[in-house]
């Protein structure tokens, strides 16, 4: 099958996840193209010739970035056809209340392309990274530094997509 991997991402960790998770779907053997689509439009080419969606974003005060959240909602009507799977990552430790995506934003996105489910996994803060203005919030909302993501479950996703496609392909 062939596989659309997109993600969006600021400083690299979601796009590592979607490599990660790529490498995965591979192994499994099928053909995946990995899409980065935090900046610019991406038309309707960019969708075709695929069985099944993976989009991805980091979480940015509580929204999917608009780049992933564009692409979604541009080919909602396309992607209803086909299995998508969504995925995030975000929070950077168990007990900060303050991290996650706002449910009803995310909902929504998975209610425009009928996704099979949107699985949220931890992310990496690295304060050198960030521009002043991100520090600063960090710096409000007591966000943690650190590397968070949690690869066994990464990949245990990436195992329960390859099997549910293996179950139930597309088409
Ligand atoms: C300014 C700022 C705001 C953030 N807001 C959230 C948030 O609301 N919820 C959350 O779960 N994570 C939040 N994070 C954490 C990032 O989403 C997380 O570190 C993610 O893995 C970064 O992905 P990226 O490197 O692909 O951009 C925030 C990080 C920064 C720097």
């Amino acid at each position: 099958m062939r596989i659309l991997i997109a993600v969006a991402s600021r400083h690299g960790a979601t796009l590592q996840i979607a490599e990660r998770v790529a490498g995965v779907v591979r192994a499994a053997g099928h053909e995946v193209d990995l899409l980065d689509v935090t900046q610019g439009h991406h038309g309707p080419d960019a969708i075709d010739g695929y069985d099944a969606f993976l989009i991805g974003s980091a979480i940015y005060e509580g929204h999917w970035l608009r780049g992933a959240r564009r692409f979604t909602l541009d080919h909602a009507i396309a992607l209803q056809g086909a299995p998508v799977w969504l995925f995030s990552s975000g929070p950077l430790d168990d007990d900060d209340a303050h991290v996650g995506v706002e449910t009803r934003r995310v909902d929504e996105l998975v209610h425009a392309v009928d996704a099979i489910e949107h699985r949220l996994f931890s992310g990496r803060l690295d304060r050198t990274d960030l521009s002043r203005l991100e520090r600063w919030i960090a710096d409000v909302v007591r966000a943690h530094d650190g590397d968070f993501r949690d690869w066994d479950a990464i990949d245990a996703w990436a195992d329960s997509v390859v099997a549910m496609l293996q179950r139930d392909p597309p088409g």
